[in-house]
């Protein structure tokens, strides 16, 4: 098998070739980090996501893999070797892995959702001023609301089943992680905050002291959404009834409210896609655009169809011609990698209406 540069086997072992693109997203934020990293690819299997880790980035500095799988513990050796990676390779339970061990960034990417490890990961920067993780979640219907029940037992939270089911659904799990990062004396800086297909992906910068932990109570809250008139807010509580049109609401929460991404870790991303020659590099460049222009938002969109049928303007106008119509107006606007269709926007629900009919 080879993905970019890597050559290597899998034997039969887990490869999933959709996460290509995920590990080629994550391969740049590692790239962006100004610190020399000691790294934990956990959950490795063939081990392909530290060897480009390790491989395309020089400040990655030592390598190490934990697996369940005696097979993916040997594997991810040879796989190493292979690509002149010195790394080293142990069976164990994630969780009692790291017991006694310290990281500087440690990578999980377990099948489904990351929940159940990420005390453990937390636990191991306790002694330290910081650090970095990155966990991807593939439980994502439990946290976008096609199980309501398995997401207040697992996250704690409401999901929202609705148009925002996606980034109500990442920032419940991001909530989950800062609440745990917090119980450490940590508070969490997303660097970048991905939802693709089936999956999200998060990359979290720990920032040490209890002012920082502080900062990320206050930043959770609900997210209110009327589907009667398309009104939505974000705030410290969860309203019940829409304060325009006085119908039942859908809301999601606790969730985080705050920024999920690092302005600079993207621009820093950009420049080093730019650099490479990766098979999505068009797609890495488009997403990485779209979650600029994410940064200072409200933790909401509009979704362009559904707004449109809840205020009877047919046929939608063109996503160009609606972002200039909402700039003119004085509002900040851009597109979401949350949605092909949605628009995040400071315009309130009857300035966007106006926005869509010209
Ligand atoms: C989704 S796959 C990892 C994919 C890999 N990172 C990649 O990019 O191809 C999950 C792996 O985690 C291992 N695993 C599952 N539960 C584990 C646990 N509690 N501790 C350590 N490894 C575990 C499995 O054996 C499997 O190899
Ligand atoms: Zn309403």
């Amino acid at each position: 098998m080879q993905e970019e540069k890597v050559k290597f086997e899998t034997d039969g072992l887990f490869y999933n070739p959709h996460m290509h693109f995920c590990r080629s997203f994550s391969s740049l934020l590692v790239g962006t980090i100004p610190e020399e990293l000691s790294l934990l690819d956990g959950f490795s299997a063939s081990g392909i996501r530290g060897i480009r880790y390790a491989s395309e980035n020089p400040n990655v500095k030592e390598l190490s893999f934990v697996d369940l799988d005696e097979a993916a513990v040997e594997l991810s050796k040879l796989n190493a070797d292979a690509n002149g990676i010195g790394a080293e390779s142990t069976q164990g339970e994630f969780n009692s892995f790291l017991n006694d061990k310290r990281f500087d960034f440690i990578e999980i990417d377990p099948f489904g959702s990351p929940a159940p490890y990420l005390y453990h990961a937390f636990r191991t920067f306790r002694r330290t001023k910081g650090g970095y993780i990155s966990f991807t979640a593939t439980d994502t219907a439990v946290l976008c609301g096609a199980h309501p029940g398995a997401c207040r037992r697992v996250y704690h939270s409401e999901p929202l089943h609705d148009e925002l089911f996606h980034e109500v659904g990442i920032r419940i799990l991001l909530k989950f992680a800062s609440q745990v990062a917090n119980e450490f004396n940590f508070g969490l800086k997303p660097l970048a905050t991905l939802s693709h297909r089936h999956f999200f992906k998060l990359f979290l910068k720990l920032e040490k002291g209890s002012a920082a932990a502080l900062t990320d109570v206050a930043n959770t809250g609900y997210i209110t959404l009327c589907k009667g008139c398309g009104y939505r807010q974000a705030g410290k509580v969860a309203l019940e009834v829409c304060p325009k049109c006085g119908k039942k609401t859908a809301w999601g929460g606790p969730a985080w409210l705050g920024e999920l991404h690092d302005a600079e870790t993207l621009d820093k991303m950009q420049e080093l896609n730019s650099q490479r020659e990766y098979l999505h590099k068009e797609k890495l460049a488009k997403t990485l655009s779209l979650m600029q222009g994410e940064i200072g938002m409200p933790p909401w969109f509009y979704e362009i169809h559904k707004t449109c049928g809840r205020l009877n303007i047919q046929p939608p106008p063109k996503t160009e011609i609606l972002l200039k119509n909402l700039t003119d107006a004085g509002f900040k606007a851009s597109q979401t990698h949350f949605s092909p269709i949605g628009i995040k926007t400071d315009a309130d629900i009857c300035s966007f209406g106006k926005a869509l009919k010209g």
